[in-house]
């Protein structure tokens, strides 16, 4: 079986960088040309919903220089990748909180979103300023509000209910996530809806993850036995 949502932490750009000598901003450019190849093939393979965590929460904890240059390549990233990404028929989304973010790329972001809405190829999350606690944090405010405007009544809030005022909404959880570069850490991406996902850690450092080893992914997902608590 294929999974129908793939969701990855892309890790190792800093060390891929300090192994082959570069800057980290190297690191992070190579890490952009793997990301765009893998959304690339996982579209080729009918995959349906690929969630990619580009950026975290802590990581607006890194040094100033290293966050500047990490919002300059998204920009950069997307203008190089929307036109194509169109074409392909993706469908892109940006999920997190954008309360920090500069407004020149939440400009680019809306339009992304609004060229790209109607498309029915692959479904493409990026998360950015991204954290699983905020997102569990953000849903409760939103609730509340909708209580304290009687549009919602808490006797009906109900793990569905709850969903949909996450981050992904209705998207079904992922079924398969992947984390490159050696660390076996959820690192605050997706807690709410990784409940029942099979998880994957490679060592693989991410500018040098390829299709191949999205393959072997694939391969251990394919043997999985998925139970969600029963016993057959
Ligand atoms: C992942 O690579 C990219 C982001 C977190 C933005 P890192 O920058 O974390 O690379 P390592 O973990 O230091 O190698
Ligand atoms: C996770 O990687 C976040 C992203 C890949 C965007 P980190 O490098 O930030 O995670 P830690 O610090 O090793 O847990
Ligand atoms: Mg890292």
């Amino acid at each position: 079986m294929k999974p129908n949502h793939i969701a990855i932490i892309m890790d190792g750009n800093g060390r891929w960088a300090k192994n082959h000598n570069e800057s980290r901003k190297f690191g992070h450019k190579r890490g952009a040309i793997t990301a765009r190849d893998i959304v690339r093939f996982t579209g080729s393979l009918g995959i349906e919903f690929l969630t990619l965590y580009a950026f975290s929460t802590e990581n607006w904890g890194r040094p100033l220089k290293e966050v500047n240059l990490l919002m300059a390549l998204f920009i950069e990233t997307l203008d190089a990748e929307i036109k194509d990404l169109n074409n392909n028929n993706v469908k892109i989304r940006f999920i997190g909180d954008r309360s920090n973010l500069k407004k020149s790329l939440i400009n680019k972001i809306d339009k992304a979103e609004l060229l790209t809405k109607n498309n029915q190829g692959l479904n493409l999350t990026v998360a950015m300023a991204y954290g699983g606690r905020w997102d569990i944090v953000n849903a409760a405010k939103l609730i509340q509000d909708k209580i304290e405007s009687n549009e919602l009544n808490q006797v009906d809030i109900d793990e569905e209910q709850f969903s949909s005022y996450m981050q992904l909404g209705l998207n079904p959880d992922p079924d398969l996530l992947i984390r490159t570069g050696g660390e076996r850490r959820i690192s605050n991406f997706l807690l709410w809806n990784i409940a029942y996902t099979e998880l994957y850690f490679c060592d693989t450092l991410w500018p040098d993850f390829v299709s191949d080893d999205l393959e072997l992914a694939l391969d251990f997902y394919a043997q999985r036995k998925r139970r969600y608590g029963k016993n057959v």
